[in-house]
């Protein structure tokens, strides 16, 4: 360890001038034309992988492709850890908002401003450096590696989940590591316990052939935009309870879980800040963290219907359409919820507009069974790394191939976030914080030697 410890140290500006290299890749899944970007990302991965001495494949999808970097030199009695990350990023739009470029990578103020820096290529990046550590420091590695890059995790991991289930043998491990998530505050090491689901659902309100004068037909015929909003305003109750018959009926109420949160500080005005509304609102009868880590949601993710450019125009329009998303819990079932809002939506239509929905993607809720060895590795790796006692904390967010891991290769999952509240995922200006970066390869490091002290066979 104190060999890993000062390559680490010494390397350490080296490893974050790579890390800008890859952060310059603007590898956006969602969009076909970045698609030679996404391969581009896979490739420099694949790259870099090979150079430190792992044995390296680039599997080809009906999407974006998979690397796979393997080590398995440390013998049959030694564990093997499964680590995943996504190269992928989400778009970086809206460009004007951005105060460096998303794909020009810059630190201010010790964090790390770019697309894709916390979410999820410095905290995949990370764990490749710490296994570059090892291997150059001792010209080993304490367990058996499989390095995972996916690129299609922004946008659901459909073809992931049949490569997993394929090649179960190859991805056959001990644990599964992943970094995607965040601390719940600076300098306090988190592992997470539990991850949302998601059911996505777009909805089409169709109303008249064509757009009419809104004077000569208005009063007429259904408008489709207020047929649409009449729709969305029976979603939720005045108690902001999601109001879909059915939608709870799978939910657990985690009352053990429910019991931790109240232990944990959590600082509402902080978050209120940060998020720059007036006030927090939510389910009444939770508390912030309760609404995030244990209780379902159903947001409007999008709306788009009529004129919305400058000035006014008097028109009733043909169409309307939104983008509907329920964040789940356990244990509820996207297909079973993507039914009952489609269901409900249909139901609730006014008469005279047509409306057809489209499931987009979906993913199962996660909870982590927070015992036994991997679980004590990650408590020893991450409070030595960040010299701190470790919280276990819920995520609101979604990684949608953990409950097929689990299940799958039957074995456990570990998150060990390094995000951090206020990082902009998704949004403009995502940064990550440059020290929780190099905690994170320190961190990432000792975890492997701690795995082998506690699960070799
Ligand atoms: N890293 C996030 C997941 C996450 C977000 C974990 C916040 C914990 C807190 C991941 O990259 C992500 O954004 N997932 C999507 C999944 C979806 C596109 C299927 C999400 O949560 O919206
Ligand atoms: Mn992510
Ligand atoms: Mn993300």
């Amino acid at each position: 360890m104190p060999n890993t410890r000062k390559y680490i140290d010494d390397n350490l500006q080296r490893f974050r001038a790579e890390l800008f290299d890859l952060l310059r890749i603007p590898s956006v899944s969602a969009r076909s034309e970045h698609a030679l970007d996404v391969r581009r990302a896979a490739e420099w991965l694949a790259e870099r992988s090979r150079e430190i001495g792992l044995e390296t494949s680039i599997h080809e999808t009906a999407g974006h492709p998979i690397v796979l970097a393997e080590w398995r030199n440390a013998g049959p009695d030694k564990p093997t850890v499964l680590i995943y990350g996504h190269y992928d990023v989400q778009p970086a739009e809206p460009l004007e908002l951005w105060h460096s470029p998303p794909f020009e990578p810059t630190i201010r103020d010790g964090r790390l401003y770019a697309r894709g820096s916390v979410d999820d290529k410095g905290q995949l990046y990370l764990h490749l450096k710490a296994i570059e550590a090892h291997l150059k420091a001792n010209g080993t590695l304490p367990v058996n590696v499989v390095f995972l890059m996916e690129g299609e995790e922004e946008v659901g991991s459909a073809n992931l989940m049949p490569f997993v289930q394929q090649h179960r043998e190859r991805l056959n491990c001990d644990a599964v590591v992943i970094s995607d998530t965040t601390m719940i505050g600076e300098g306090i090491p988190t592992i997470g316990v539990s991850l949302r689901g998601l059911a996505y659902l777009e909805v089409r309100v169709h109303g008249p052939a064509q757009d009419l004068h809104s004077g000569s037909y208005g009063g007429t015929v259904v408008n489709p935009a207020t047929a649409l909003a009449r729709m969305i305003a029976s979603f939720h109750d005045e108690n902001w309870h999601v109001a879909i018959p059915g939608f709870y009926d799978d939910v657990d109420a985690a009352e053990d879980f429910r019991e931790k949160i109240r232990e944990i500080e959590f600082d509402d005005e902080k978050f209120r800040s940060e998020t720059g509304a007036a006030s927090l609102q939510g389910e009444r009868g939770y508390s912030t963290p309760e609404r995030i880590w244990i209780r379902p949601t159903l947001e409007i993710n999008g709306l788009l219907s009529g004129y919305t450019g400058e000035g006014s125009k008097t028109v009733l329009p043909a169409h309307a359409m939104a983008k509907v998303s329920a964040r789940l819990v356990p244990n509820q079932d996207p297909a079973t919820i993507e039914k009952l809002i489609a269901e409900h939506v249909r139901r609730v239509a006014p008469e005279g507009v047509r409306v057809d929905v489209e499931v987009l993607h979906g993913g199962r809720p996660w909870r982590a069974r927070i015992q036994g060895p991997l679980y004590e590795a990650a408590v020893a790796a991450l409070s030595d790394a960040f010299g701190r006692e470790v919280v276990f904390a819920g995520e609101g967010g979604s990684i949608p191939i953990v409950p097929e891991f689990e299940e799958v290769l039957t074995a456990p999952v570990l998150l060990m976030g390094f995000g951090l509240p206020g990082e902009n995922a998704h949004a403009p200006d995502e940064w990550m914080s440059v020290e929780n970066f190099e905690k994170g390869v320190h961190a990432s490091a000792r975890l492997l030697t701690e795995i082998a002290n506690r699960m070799g066979r």
